[in-house]
């Protein structure tokens, strides 16, 4: 039995028409760049965020990047963020010019832990940028309250985290500025790039929307050398097309998670949590095992498509490797990324699939005591 990674037909094939008929606006009307099917994205995905504002750019990457240079961050300045995430996070750091400052994640969460973040501020720290990973939010009364006391912005990268819930409110509407990726893989995907900013900060929303746009707000008029980082006419209409499943997609692969942890239960892998704060949307459905690189080549044997997210973490990447850091710096994120896999999860997934990958993980993940070289 084949079993991709991930599959987007499954949710893509039903929305066909309307998909087309989005492009059928956008030609009529050549509203290829932002317009009409722009504005009614950015209202309905700041609804559905309960957020005041949204305000949507050409990717996740550059939500960020545009954030931190709202804020003026830059050359001799420090954003602290986690080792443990894609390099995007850190390369809007280091895109305005400020240097990412890495701390390691909480073993349970995988997510920014609040213990290390106070000791990584210096008087360069100009901003705090935990990210959602996998799905679940970081523990942001915890973040929020260092953020405060030093006076910092907390921006969340929520590029993985569409619909996720901390204490009953939205990834992406709890710190200054929330940030969001539509690579095509994610719990809100485009059929193509996208991204999107959301924020309650009205001034902070203008600056943003200025800014997207060459600094600009009218046209020829710059009040501020900006980007071009705004988002095709089409790729607005065609998630205004999503929106509106998105819940239902998350509820689908919360499902696929529980059906993976009663599955593998007994099996020799660590099972992900979900905090008892927030709710988890399982963009990636993570298991840490002791023979981690055997059992994924098992799988690999038996058609199973799995993936690894991060087998490097950032602070030992050659791109950063002039910030200075080690081996042993961040034991967590280290350890990660040596015992983690990432089962196939995408809403449309067949239960089927779900049990064969089990079974195929269970017979295949080994205790520690039976790994050679175990740590
Ligand atoms: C945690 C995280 N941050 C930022 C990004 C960047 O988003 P994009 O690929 O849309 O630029 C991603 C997307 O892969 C991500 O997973």
């Amino acid at each position: 039995m084949k079993v991709s990674f991930v599959d987007l037909s499954a949710i893509h094939k039903p929305l066909e028409q309307e998909f087309k008929a989005v492009f059928q606006r956008v030609l009529d009307k050549s509203s290829f760049i932002m317009g009409p099917e722009i504005k009614m994205f950015e209202e309905a995905f700041a609804a559905y965020l309960g957020a005041d504002h949204c305000i949507t750019v050409n990717n996740g990457t550059t939500a960020l990047h545009l954030v931190l240079a709202a804020l003026g961050v830059g050359p001799g300045d420090e954003v602290i963020t986690v080792a443990n995430t894609f390099i995007a996070t850190a390369e809007a750091v280091s895109a305005v010019g400020a240097t990412p400052v890495f701390v390691d994640v909480d073993p349970v969460s995988f997510t920014m832990d609040p213990a290390q973040v106070e000791k990584a501020i210096t008087p360069r720290t100009k901003a705090i940028l935990p990210v959602h990973l996998y799905g679940q939010c970081a523990d942001l009364d915890a973040l929020l309250a260092i953020a405060d006391r030093h006076k910092l912005p907390l921006i969340e990268d929520a590029c993985q985290a569409h619909g996720s819930e901390y204490k009953g409110r939205k990834a992406g509407t709890i710190g200054l500025a929330g940030c969001f990726s539509f690579y095509p893989g994610k719990n809100l995907g485009a059929l193509g790039e996208g991204g999107a900013i959301s924020t309650n900060d009205a001034s902070l929303a203008g600056k943003l929307r200025m800014l997207r746009d060459h600094g600009s707000l009218r046209k020829y008029e710059h009040s501020l050398p900006g980007f071009n980082f705004r988002l095709e006419g089409l790729q607005g209409g065609l998630l205004a097309v999503k929106l509106p499943h998105l819940d239902t997609w998350n509820n689908e692969r919360r499902k696929l998670a529980a059906v993976y942890n009663e599955k593998l239960r007994d099996a020799n892998v660590v099972l992900p949590v979900e905090m008892p704060y927030g709710k988890h949307v399982y963009h990636l459905y993570i298991v840490q095992i002791e023979n981690r690189d055997e059992v994924k080549t098992q799988l690999a044997n038996e058609g199973i498509d799995t993936g690894l997210h991060y087998p490097v973490p950032l602070h030992l990447q050659e791109a950063y490797r002039q910030l200075g850091y080690k081996k042993g710096d961040f034991p967590v994120s280290e350890g990660l990324s040596q015992r983690i896999l990432s089962l196939p999860m995408y809403p449309g997934l067949p239960l089927e699939a779900v049990e064969h990958v089990a079974a195929t993980l269970a017979r295949a993940a080994k205790p520690q005591a039976e790994v050679a070289g175990a740590r």
